[in-house]
């Protein structure tokens, strides 16, 4: 059964798309059948980090013009990468119907697929939360600074009282040890769950590093082109704790919907 996550932070700038790129690759080398979304309709970059070029874009698989299938691109690792394309304005402020239509699109591919990961862009708007609230998994990626916590906050309070979602796995980016982002995590947490019912699990950590900066520059990713590296040991870390979290199961949209799925098949 494929599952799907949504890479979530509030704040912008927090490495949402570096995450996603590489914990993408890190499922795909583990054999697991992974498709990549760049979920940042107007602002898509994962392909540039990911060095693909894409052809087709969410937007014209809506317009009806290819499938789902057609979009695909094959990246490294055997991923596959579906992009929300940039400049699409009409794209930015999705209506609720066509954010529908969009998680639905993906019912196609739930056959061949193990999991989706979906960047999702920064904010608190209906089309972020649309996503999230659609995912089974939602992966918070936190910085130690009280913006980041404030907007990664709000969002689990929208998420949490708009959707229901209750669980939620947390990673802490740049920071100096992995102490230090136990710290941010608990910091964080006994904030949050003073005020929210909800679960918060930390997941893991990924150090403040200049390969992660310069894997960008350089458009190669540091779990297929840094395999030893300590960054690379961080994400395979997350990768494993994230499959053993908790699912939201709530009733609205969501990614893969096993019903629906069925029934599409049916006709
Ligand atoms: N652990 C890290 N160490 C050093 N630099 C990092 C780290 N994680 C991310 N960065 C850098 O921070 C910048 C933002 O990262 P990224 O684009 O992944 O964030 P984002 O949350 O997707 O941003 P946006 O909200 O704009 O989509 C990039 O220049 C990236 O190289
Ligand atoms: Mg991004």
């Amino acid at each position: 059964m494929a599952i799907s996550i949504a890479v979530a932070s509030g704040k912008g700038g927090v490495g949402k798309t570096s995450m996603s790129v590489n914990l993408g690759l890190t499922f795909a080398q583990m054999k697991k059948r992974t498709t990549l979304l760049d979920a940042d309709f107007g602002m898509a970059n994962a392909h540039i980090l990911l060095g693909v070029k894409p052809d087709f874009f969410i937007s014209d698989a809506l317009k009806g013009t290819v499938s789902i299938t057609q979009t695909l691109c094959a990246g490294p690792a055997g991923l596959n990468f579906v992009s929300g394309g940039s400049g699409l304005i009409d794209m930015l402020n999705l209506d609720k119907k066509t954010r529908y239509q969009t998680i639905r699109l993906f019912d196609e591919i739930a056959d061949n697929t193990d999991i989706l990961v979906a960047d999702v862009p920064a904010g608190a708007s209906d089309s972020s939360l649309a996503f999230v609230a659609a995912a089974d998994k939602v992966l918070i990626v936190l910085v130690g600074e009280p913006t980041s916590f404030l907007d990664a906050y709000s969002l689990i309070k929208a998420a949490n009282i708009d959707a229901g979602l209750t669980n939620f796995s947390v990673v802490v980016n740049m920071t100096q040890s992995e102490a230090q982002s136990k710290a941010h995590f608990e910091k964080f947490k006994s904030i949050a769950l003073r005020f929210l019912d909800v679960r918060l699990d930390y997941v893991g950590h990924l150090p403040l590093s200049t390969r992660v900066r310069q894997s960008i520059v350089s458009r190669k990713p540091i779990s297929i082109d840094a395999k030893e590296s300590r960054e690379n040991a961080c994400f395979q870390k997350i990768a494993k704790n994230i499959l053993t979290s908790p699912n939201n199961e709530t009733g609205g949209i969501r990614f893969f919907d096993q019903q629906i799925v069925r029934n599409k098949r049916v006709s």
